[in-house]
């Protein structure tokens, strides 16, 4: 039985977009069951409709608590069945009773090398602007486990950009998003075929036999 995925976003959804078609052309052997957002108008949400899958929007505001409007999205995964959640674009930090269900079966995409540029205030283009304002030479991508903490858990893959002089933050943007469109499907794969092991602060990547 392939595994099932749910997906967390918060805005366009052009990570999930390259989990769905990897997943259709064969590369990810595994189904996204559902896709949750805590933005009604995030167009990740169309995208997954586009594909047949499951949208779910859930509203902050409904809940009188962080913790309640983390159980209402822990309620949806589980009644979907979800078996390893990836954070693709998702504005927010889980709790710990989210994180403690899913140990290790919870990835994220962050669009710097970490641990520079990340942390709380470091989401969207914000991470690109302090990227040319600092005047690295070098950025990239980081896909990483989750744990309680902001952008802080144990890195899986990490793939980098060129910084050019005249780049700005939206071309390094653009840049960066490129190649979270490749690491983030591997990292899926790798994590649906089991060949991630953590060890301390480090991700051993096992060889398939
Ligand atoms: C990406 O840069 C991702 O790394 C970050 O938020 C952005 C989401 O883009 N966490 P998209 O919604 O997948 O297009």
């Amino acid at each position: 039985m392939p595994l099932k995925i749910g997906v967390l976003i918060s805005g366009s959804g052009t990570n999930l977009q390259s989990i769905i078609d990897s997943i259709e052309r064969g590369y990810i052997n595994a189904e996204i069951s559902v896709v949750i957002s805590n933005k009604e108008n995030a167009f990740g949400l169309e995208r997954a409709m586009n594909h047949n899958i499951n949208a779910v929007y859930i509203n902050q505001r409904q809940y009188e608590s962080f913790g309640k409007f983390n159980d209402a999205i822990y309620d949806v995964l589980k009644n979907n069945q979800v078996d390893i959640v990836v954070l693709a674009g998702y504005l927010k930090i889980l709790s710990h009773k989210l994180i403690e269900n899913y140990k290790n079966r919870i990835i994220n995409i962050h669009p710097s090398l970490i641990p520079s540029f990340c942390g709380k205030g470091y989401y969207g283009i914000k991470v690109h602007e302090a990227a040319i304002d600092y005047g690295v030479k070098l950025s990239g991508a980081t896909v990483h486990f989750v744990d309680e903490g902001a952008d802080t858990g144990p890195i899986i893959l990490q793939e980098t950009a060129k910084v050019d002089y005249n780049d700005t933050a939206e071309s390094l943007q653009k840049k960066v998003l490129k190649i979270e469109h490749e690491l983030l499907p591997l990292a899926v794969k790798l994590l649906c075929e089991n060949r991630l092991e953590v060890v301390g602060r480090k991700v051993k990547i096992k060889e398939l036999n």
